[in-house]
This record gives structure tokens, sequence and C-alpha cells, in this order.
């Protein structure tokens, strides 16, 4: 009898109906080569166009509709004419807040074939994943405007740190510190110039640290930690960081790594009361959208996320080797990658390449 996962796809606003559509068809050739397992895919067109139509960016009940499935498989969000904070809050954060994937995990490596734009560094001296805070922080939505409009007009955000948010965050990323080679998790901190909310950081940091003696830690400043990302890649491995921190390294990191269209991401829920999101972290790219060019690594990537949380390591296995394969070859990298390449020509060639792998 093969297993069934129930995933919901959101593919949401420009270029993620795209790559996710391309994922769908990479995945099925997958279950089909695998035959030990079924994906049913529930589709849901939530996103900018919903909200032009009905005001909002998903059904009152859309996470009722969606809290039973296995996983959620989401693109991307963002539209020219609707303000960013409504895309965010209304879609993305509505599904990430409350089904409290407070773990958000960002790998990055450079993948065979593919040019970092750092000197010298080909490959195995860029491995990191990065674990960012994903439910409270910066993006903790506290704050407001008064006086909208008048000369006193005062507005805040205030960045929420509580102690049951950072100890589970610091615990999650000790773990798979630990689960890889080197042992070593680099925390990122602002606590010179932040002395109530990440002085707190720090010092559950240091306990957390206390649990797992076979761990190598360091503590890193944000604005010091840019660099060390550019100067000496090689001496970082697992990162933790708060929301807005990591939401801006992994950017770096991606760029570093050759392309953000390939950096993929995981929204956990590590204790699994609710599904985990997966999904590239490109965004929408309104300036390609529709014209077949979009790089759809990224949601491959994610992919293979989506099948280690599912149980399908196997799977997963299979589905980055097809990746590497197919990035080994510069006649099928994407434009934003240099190439001449469309999403169908890449899509077709990691199919291919699931159906010829033998191991
Ligand atoms: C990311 C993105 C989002 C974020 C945007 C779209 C609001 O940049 O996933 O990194 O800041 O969380
Ligand atoms: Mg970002």
């Amino acid at each position: 009898m093969s297993r069934t996962y129930r995933i919901a796809a959101i593919p949401g606003d420009g270029i993620g109906t795209e790559v996710i559509a391309a994922g769908i068809e990479v995945l099925e050739a997958l279950a089909e080569r695998d035959g030990g397992f079924r994906l049913a895919f529930d589709h849901f067109d939530w996103g900018s166009d919903y909200y032009r139509r009905h005001g909002v960016m998903m059904p009152e009940d859309g996470r009722e509709r969606i809290k039973d499935h296995n996983a959620i498989y989401f693109g991307a969000v963002g539209a020219p004419d609707v303000p960013d904070h409504v895309t965010l809050w209304g879609l993305r954060l509505a599904i990430c807040q409350p089904f409290d994937q407070y773990a958000n995990v960002r790998p990055t490596r450079i993948l065979p074939g593919i040019t970092s734009p750092l000197r010298g560094v080909t490959g195995p001296e860029l491995d990191w994943v990065i674990v960012r805070e994903n439910s409270e922080g910066e993006y903790a939505g506290v704050g407001g405007r008064v006086h909208r409009g008048l000369p006193e007009e005062v507005a805040t955000d205030v960045s929420v740190m509580t102690r049951a948010g950072v100890a589970r965050i610091m615990r999650f990323a000790f773990r798979l510190a630990q689960s890889r080679p080197r042992k070593l998790l680099t925390v990122v901190t602002k606590s010179n110039a932040q002395r109530h909310a990440m002085v707190m950081w720090d010092e559950i940091a240091a306990e957390i640290a206390a649990e797992f003696p076979d761990v190598t830690t360091d503590k890193m400043l944000v604005d010091a930690m840019t660099m060390r990302m550019t100067l000496k890649p090689e001496t970082l491995d697992t990162i933790v960081a708060t929301n807005l921190h990591a939401d801006i390294l992994s950017d770096l990191a991606a760029a570093l790594a050759g392309s953000l269209g390939i950096a993929p991401t995981a929204n956990l829920n590590p204790e699994r009361r609710f599904p985990s999101m997966f999904e590239p972290i490109h965004g929408s790219a309104f300036d390609i959208t529709g014209r077949g060019i979009a790089n759809p690594i990224g949601s491959f990537w994610t992919a293979t996320m989506m099948l280690e949380h599912l149980g399908e390591p196997g799977a997963g296995a299979r589905l980055m080797r097809a990746v590497e394969r197919v990035t080994a070859d510069p006649s099928l990298h994407t434009p934003d990658l240099g190439g001449p390449a469309t999403t169908r020509q890449v899509t077709d060639a990691v199919i291919q390449a699931i159906r010829g792998d033998n191991s």
C-alpha cells in the first residue's frame, strides 16, 4: 500500500504560479519513479488576484481548509498594485504565524555548475544553513501610528522577543547544528546596540549551549557577519538569527551562492501540530512573470525539503541529485544564472534525470 500525502498548493502571485506548476510536475514524476508514495495536491488560488476580486488575500476559513494537509507548497506573494504589507500579512504571515511555523530553515550551497560572485569560492567553502526565527521579533506586528498625516505623526514597530520564543528557536538551531558534520553554530546578534531583547537573546543562547556540549558556538554581530560571510565563508556552518537579521542575511547568502532563483526555504512547525510550509525564497518577480524564464530550481530544492519533512528522504535525495545534474550543465541555466534556458527546459531536464536515476 502506498503512502499518500495531501499537499496544499498555493502558487500565489507572479512567477509563483510558474515555479509551483513546475515543482508539481517534478514531484509527480518523482512519486511515479519511487512507487512507494503518492502526492495528492489541492490547489488554492489565493493571492493578489483573489484580493482584487474579494478584498482579502484568502478566505476567512482559509486556514481551516489547509490545517489538515501534510504540507503546504507555496509560491510567492507580492504584486505591483497591492501594497506589500497587505499581501504579506494577508497571506504568508497569516499562515506562518497562526500555524506556529517558528523555525524558518534556509540552506545555502553552491550547486554544481553555478558560479559564486566570490573570487576563488567554488563550492565546499560555502555550505550553510540559516535558521531564522519566524514567529516574533521584528515581525511581531506590534506598533502603530498616531496623528496620521499631521506634522506630529508618530509611528512605531516594536520588536518583541519572548523567552519561550528565543529558547525554542535556539534549541532547534543547536539540534540542527548537531546533526551536521561540523557541529558548529554561529549566533547572530546586535546586543551592542540593542540592550534589552538582544541581550536576552544572547543569554538564552548561552544557556541552551550548555545542553549541547558537543556543538561549538560563536557569537557574531550582524554587521560584522556580512563581512565574515563574504570574506571567510568557510568559517561558517549553521547560523541562527532573528527574524529580520536572518531575512537580510539570507538574501546575501543566496547572492553569494549564485542566484536568488535557487534558494529554498522551509517554514517549520517542528512539533507538527500544524502543517509546515515550503517555498522558494525569490518572490513574485513581476519583471519576468509570464515569460517562461523563471528559475524553477528554488522550488525544486524546496520540494526536497518538503519530502524530507514528510518522511521521504530517499525521494528528496533523488530529487536533489537530479537538480544537481541539471545545474551542472550551463546550457540548462535560466537567465538569472546567465544562461539561455526556459522554465520548461529545466523542468523537462530534471524529470528526465529523475527517470534515469537508478541508484
Ligand atoms: C523572505 C521575504 C519576505 C520576508 C518578504 C516577502 C516580506 O523577503 O521570505 O525572505 O521578509 O519575510
Ligand atoms: Mg527576504
